[in-house]
């Protein structure tokens, strides 16, 4: 047991203890991935297999700002504790930026990924204009409302059929310029250098300083002393 003597001990202390952020996923490959990146800063990265489950948030949102904004912002407030959350997917110029915010449900809910890339190459044919992206956005809101948020983009073109085997989702039929391949052929080194996810973590990492400082700011004394070492007790 620690006994504090003062007030300066006890902000000494807790100022080299961690700050808590909570992910909004079960997932754990992003929160290995996020872990690392961050891995530099004095942040106690969790996630929602740490906590049980919660009442699920319905990603209904027009924009993957407000799908992401939704996730970070419920996690923080049913938690109590900063939360990020991101929403990505893929933006397709000659079908008005579909699939868009549906990418995950394109097709229909029993739909495979592979089931996905064939509906849109089906769409897509006969199309000359091939041009897409994929977008992501990240969100991180502390459980009072405000949040940050990062944004990435990464320019491409649907292919006229699938090439390659790795990645998930769309990445058979995305080709990258900037690699010379499709995502599907990409190594997930090569990927993330380019990727709209991989350019949007870079943001959260050369921004992570300002982040934990806006995190103090608006996480008020006594929730930050709840929320500080979560996972050193
Ligand atoms: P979410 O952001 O996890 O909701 O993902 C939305 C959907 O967009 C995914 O299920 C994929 O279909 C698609 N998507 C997002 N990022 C990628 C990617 O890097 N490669 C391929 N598909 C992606």
């Amino acid at each position: 047991m620690v006994f504090l003597r003062d007030e300066e001990e006890t902000r000494n202390l807790m100022e080299k203890l961690p700050v808590v952020l909570v992910l909004a996923t079960t997932n754990p490959g992003k929160t290995a991935e996020i872990r690392e990146l961050l891995e530099d800063f004095p942040i106690d990265i969790k996630n929602l297999n740490d906590f049980g489950p919660i009442p699920p948030v319905e990603e209904d949102g027009d924009t993957f700002d407000e799908n992401a904004y939704k996730k970070a912002s419920w996690t923080a407030r049913v938690l109590g504790y900063p939360a990020m959350a991101d929403d990505s997917g893929l933006v397709v110029e000659a079908l008005d930026g579909r699939p868009g915010v549906h990418s995950a449900r394109y097709g229909g809910e029993n739909a495979t990924d592979a089931d996905r890339c064939a509906k849109l190459l089906d769409e897509m044919k006969g199309v000359e204009n091939r041009a897409a992206a994929f977008e992501c956005v990240i969100s991180i809101a502390v459980p009072t409302g405000p949040a940050l948020t990062y944004e990435a983009r990464c320019e491409g073109r649907i292919t006229e059929e699938p090439v390659g085997e790795k990645g998930f989702g769309y990445d058979p039929v995305f080709y990258s310029p900037e690699l010379e391949k499709t995502f599907a052929q990409a190594t997930p080194r090569e990927k993330n250098a380019v990727s709209h996810r991989g350019k949007a973590l870079a943001e959260v990492k050369e921004e992570a300083e300002k982040i934990l400082q806006w995190l103090e700011i608006h996480m008020p004394e006594p929730e930050r002393a709840g929320c500080l070492g979560g996972g050193h007790k």
